[in-house]
């Protein structure tokens, strides 16, 4: 959740550390902080808020080739100066910046206490400077203090440790919060995540659960707590990790919304196999044997990666007639949950590193489960751990809120249905209208683009409600569900989604010209019946939003407004609906005055528990 950026090499240090914390920034951006080692001393900056408060106190006025930055989001303390990173010990030799929990703080902090250590924030990973620097007393070096200090706390880190008399080091660490390393001429960078390397270098190296590194600016020793000493694996960056910045856009979400043409082609690029009828998936790690003896489907993810992973439910049980549920990753690892072998177990994540499915994915992987992914960012902790998968290429994805990594996962998990269809009973004529549906996709998006203005319009006649609720029957329920999602989290209004069916069973109690209701309505089997709940709200006077590719008069009588989407095969809905939905919350938050990039109280990549 926090972003970690660290540098050691022949350049300044501070304006490549600031660089580094705005491309983090969605990582976490309630406070922030850099430390630089300056002659034999360490300089310490912070600043409560947004990065530019930061920025104001003029980091790169403090000059040195080899530091650390920081960009937070809270988990113990408040968002104040004092508890943001870099944390220092009390002589101000050793500065520390992490990501995770420390589950032990507290004993720890009584002890140090009791010992003379004066705390300075409320945060649980001040203990980690402290530890260090009484570790530093009888260890040999730096490495050592880190790894006797890891050896006794509980908890997840990903950690950059500097020490004032240790000139152009950096120690290294990572357990349960990802840690890359990025390999340049003279120069070495951490970070945590590829994002902020991705200017610098292309060669990086992942660190792996209980590796501590040694970094310098020639190069690194990476050291298992468990097994010792290790080879370092290096990887090439996927040529779309470099950010490209917000181009004529006001803010990431705008851009991303509108990339979703590009991102989507990219997603299908090369999978649609039109002589068979079929997709090709190069990466699943499965053969079609195999496949053949599945007998069910899992699909797990967490927010808007679960909700995708419900409309794959609906797309792979009706195409590949494959019993399939989803279930949010946290939820299902917790409950001791059954592991089959012939249950086909898909872990959804843009990030990779959201720590309860990447938590769910070791917990199948422990009970002898297979695993497949589908995941954005090459060579992130879940692509690296699952047994094979289906990349989204969606490019990278800034805005906190997802947008176009939700629709590139419910386009993998179409593939991934048409694949495990065509295996089975899915005929090659049913196969072709899917593989011409998803062709057609990208160009349908952008006519769902155009109207843009137009759903502004609507959004403004609705964004003074208090609440507001979405709805959508069967494969249209989990459209809803994103729907609200999204303006939840941007615009800070309520909202609930159920599934239309259960209007009179409770929510009708709430309906009233106040309360405005968007619905998910596609035109399948269930539309007649859909219709007349519209009909249920509109003789409450409820204001009805319909999002619909049904061309039906007695929608034109019921809806106060209408959004139209094109036609397309019954399980693409949730693509089109959805973009119009990300619209309809981008405007609701943009009146609002929302910064919609970086919502309050969140934050992209959900690495703690
Ligand atoms: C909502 C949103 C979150 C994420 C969730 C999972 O817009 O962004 O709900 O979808 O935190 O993140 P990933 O996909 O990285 O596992």
């Amino acid at each position: 959740m926090c972003g970690i950026i660290a540098y050691t090499g022949t350049q300044q240090a501070a304006p490549i550390l600031m660089d580094g914390l705005r491309r983090l920034a969605y990582r976490g951006y309630d406070s922030a902080g850099v430390v630089v080692q300056n002659r034999s001393k360490l300089k310490a900056l912070r600043a409560a808020g947004k990065l530019e408060n930061l920025a104001a106190r003029k980091p790169e006025s403090i000059k040195g080739t080899c530091g650390m930055g920081h960009t937070r989001w809270a988990t113990h303390g408040e968002a104040t100066e004092a508890n943001a990173h870099p944390h220092l010990s009390n002589d101000q030799r050793v500065a520390i910046i992490h990501n995770g929990i420390i589950e032990n703080a507290d004993q720890l902090r009584t002890r140090l206490s009791n010992e003379g250590v004066e705390f300075l924030s409320e945060t649980d990973s001040e203990v980690l400077a402290h530890l260090i620097r009484r570790e530093l007393d009888s260890a040999e070096n730096l490495l050592d203090a880190v790894c006797n200090t890891l050896k006794i706390i509980q908890g997840t880190y990903g950690l950059v440790v500097i020490d004032s008399e240790q000139p152009n080091t950096l120690v290294a660490a990572r357990a349960g919060s990802p840690v890359v390393i990025g390999i340049g001429e003279n120069e070495m960078l951490v970070a945590s995540d590829t994002t902020a390397l991705a200017s610098h270098t292309r060669e990086v190296s992942h660190l792996l659960d209980g590796d501590v590194a040694l970094i310098t600016p020639k190069g690194m020793q990476v050291r298992s707590l468990d097994t010792g000493l290790r080879e370092p694996q290096t990887t090439q960056l996927d040529e779309h990790t470099a950010e490209t910045g917000r181009g004529e856009f006001p803010n990431y979400m705008l851009k991303e919304i509108f990339e979703q043409p590009e991102s989507l082609a990219r997603t299908l690029g090369g999978r649609l196999d039109k002589r068979f009828n079929t997709v090709r998936l190069g990466g699943l790690n499965v053969s079609a044997r195999e496949l053949l003896d599945v007998r069910a489907v899992k699909i797990l993810g967490c927010g808007t990666a679960y909700y995708a992973g419900l409309s794959g439910a609906h797309m792979i049980e009706s195409l590949a007639r494959l019993s399939t549920s989803a279930e949010p990753a946290a939820e299902f690892r917790y409950r001791n949950p059954v592991i089959e072998r012939d249950v086909l177990y898909v872990v959804v994540s843009q990030s990779g590193e959201t720590f309860d499915t990447l938590a769910a994915t070791r917990e199948i992987q422990r009970k002898g489960g297979q695993v497949i992914g589908i995941n954005n960012v090459v060579g992130s902790s879940l692509a690296r751990e699952v047994d094979g998968g289906i990349y989204m290429h969606a490019g990278p994805e800034i805005s906190v809120a997802s947008t176009k990594a939700y629709t590139s996962m419910v386009a993998s998990l179409a593939l991934l249905a048409v694949y495990l269809g065509r295996i089975r009973d899915l005929s090659p004529e049913a196969g072709g209208q899917i593989i011409s549906a998803l062709e057609a996709l990208p160009a349908q998006v952008t006519e769902v683009l155009s109207q843009s203005e137009e759903i502004a319009s609507v959004a403004a006649q609705v964004q003074n409600a208090k609440s507001a609720f979405f709805i959508g029957r069967a494969a249209a329920h989990p459209i809803a569900l994103e729907g609200a999602l999204k303006l939840k989290e941007i615009a800070y209004l309520h909202a609930e989604a159920y599934p239309t069916s259960e209007l009179k069973h409770g929510p009708l109690a709430l309906i009233d010209e106040n309360m405005p209701t968007v619905a998910a309505l596609p035109n399948d089997d269930l539309l007649d019946k859909s219709i007349s709940s519209l009909a249920e709200i509109n003789a409450r006077r409820g204001p009805i939003v319909v999002i619909t590719n049904a061309n039906d008069p007695r929608i034109e009588k019921l809806a106060s407004h209408i959004v139209r989407v094109p036609d397309t095969h019954d399980a693409l809905h949730p693509v089109l609906m959805a973009v119009a939905l990300q619209l309809f919350a981008y405007h609701v938050a943009n009146a609002l005055g929302k910064d919609v990039d970086q919502p309050r109280n969140l934050a992209k990549s959900v690495t703690v528990e």
